[in-house]
């Protein structure tokens, strides 16, 4: 796979962007080869800068549910571009966003709009301290909650006072969750939880029902809030919260990524109880009322409500699974896929330092196919079987040139290893 553009353009962005990117777009603690930079994409399908053609598993980090470039979004955003986008104040498009929203998602009865996931969980935070007039949170260890200094995952540039009253539980260990609730005390404003362990690095995990019952339960003997962050999940697992699944309503949930389908728009949603402290925080951004994301968000739930999407990417995701699971047992690996099948995590078997995963995962890259080797990654309504049938091919190659390959492989340096709580 030649990158001679992709390292070219490395170059440049090393002298004019700090570290040459930032974030989790960046490749640097990705294995060797995969491109930093794309130039067009379509459907499932990605372009590096290169012209190499990907089948994307990543979908954007989450927002591309119906693919990239879908014509019936699409088309909503760019005729809304040229009506009105970022005027002096919303267009009547947000009414129709906020009452859609409201309905499709059973515990809302209003929405605040904004544009990336860590808006609406800082704004959740901020509803829930308005709300109670208290200052702590429970959290889980390892959920990410977004880049802001509250919930940053990395200690630099960010003062302990950022993170100060912040009592981590264990997901899924309810004695753990009634201690952390216990030790926020009088001071507990709200819960966080993720829809699922979706951390990175690690095993993904269902949320139990009586993990996600007795934080419910907890929310409402202290007072508290229960928040649910579903702007990763939101929409992959359930038309509703993700939490409904378990009949377990919170009183903020939190969107972004998929609710627009790679447009920028994130909400926050509320219930009835939750609606004075919305009403009362001071919360707004020069481009949270553009009316296009609106336009393409209302498309997308469109498709969302009268489309089998849902049902297609579960069945895809599990076709995925079981097809890899037979080619990596045939070439002597055991690989441990966990999460909703729709968004996977792989991870080989006794795999410490990950070598084998991101030997497996570059291969896959050169074989055509965008992995990710530690991150969830996520199936999309565009894809079909064939692309399915592809993805499987180019795994079996990659297995079988891993294969031979393993006994060689020394320590991987690229691993960042796990994140700290
Ligand atoms: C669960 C969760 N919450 C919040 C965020 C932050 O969203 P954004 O990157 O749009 O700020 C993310 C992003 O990956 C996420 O996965």
């Amino acid at each position: 796979m030649s990158q001679p553009i992709d390292l070219a353009l490395r170059t440049r962005a090393a002298r004019v962007i700090p570290g040459g990117m930032y974030g989790h777009q960046a490749v640097g603690g990705l294995p060797e080869g995969y491109p930093q930079f794309f130039t067009r994409a379509e459907g499932p399908w990605l372009w590096d800068t290169d012209g190499n053609l990907l089948l994307d598993l990543m979908c954007a980090y989450g927002p591309q549910l119906f693919g990239y470039a879908n014509h019936d979004i699409d088309r909503a955003y760019a005729e809304q571009m040229v009506i009105g986008d970022a005027m002096t104040g919303p267009s009547p498009l947000i009414v129709d966003l906020a009452e859609a929203m409201v309905a499709m998602v059973g515990h809302a009865e209003w929405a605040i709009f904004c544009k990336n996931g860590s808006d609406a969980t800082t704004m959740a935070l901020m509803v829930a301290r308005s709300h109670t007039g208290r200052n702590a949170i429970v959290r889980a260890a390892g959920a990410y909650h977004g880049s802001s200094p509250w919930s940053n995952p990395r200690p630099r540039g960010i003062a302990p006072s950022d993170q100060a009253g912040q009592h981590i539980c264990t997901y899924n260990d309810v004695a753990s969750l009634e201690a952390a609730v216990k030790a926020a005390g009088r001071d507990l404003a709200a819960i966080f939880a993720s829809p699922y362990r979706h951390d990175v690095f690690i095993d993904q995990a269902s949320p139990s029902a009586d993990y996600a019952r007795r934080a419910r339960e907890l929310a409402d003997e202290t007072g508290a809030l229960l928040i649910v962050d579903d702007v990763r999940a939101g929409f992959r697992i359930a038309r509703d919260c993700s939490w409904s699944l378990l009949g377990v309503e919170p009183d903020l949930s939190c969107w972004g990524k998929a609710i627009a389908n790679g447009h920028p728009i994130s909400a926050l949603l509320g219930s009835e109880k939750a609606r004075g402290a919305a009403e009362k925080i001071y919360t707004t951004g020069s481009y949270w009322f553009a009316a296009a994301a609106m336009a393409a968000s209302l498309a997308t739930l469109k498709l969302i409500r009268e489309s089998d999407y849902l049902e297609r990417i579960t069945a895809l995701g599990e076709s995925f699974r079981s097809g890899l699971d037979a080619r990596a047992n045939a070439h002597g690996f055991t690989l441990r896929q966990t999460g909703p099948a729709q968004m996977p995590l792989i991870l080989f078997d006794k795999d410490p330092d990950m070598r084998l995963g991101y030997a497996w995962s570059a291969s896959m890259v050169r074989n055509g196919v965008y992995m990710h080797p530690w991150h969830n990654m996520f199936i999309s309504a565009a894809m079909t079987d064939a692309n399915i049938a592809f993805a499987l091919d180019a795994a079996d190659q990659s297995f079988a040139e891993l294969a031979k390959t393993a006994p060689t492989l020394g320590p991987n340096t690229r691993y960042p290893g796990p994140r700290r709580a």
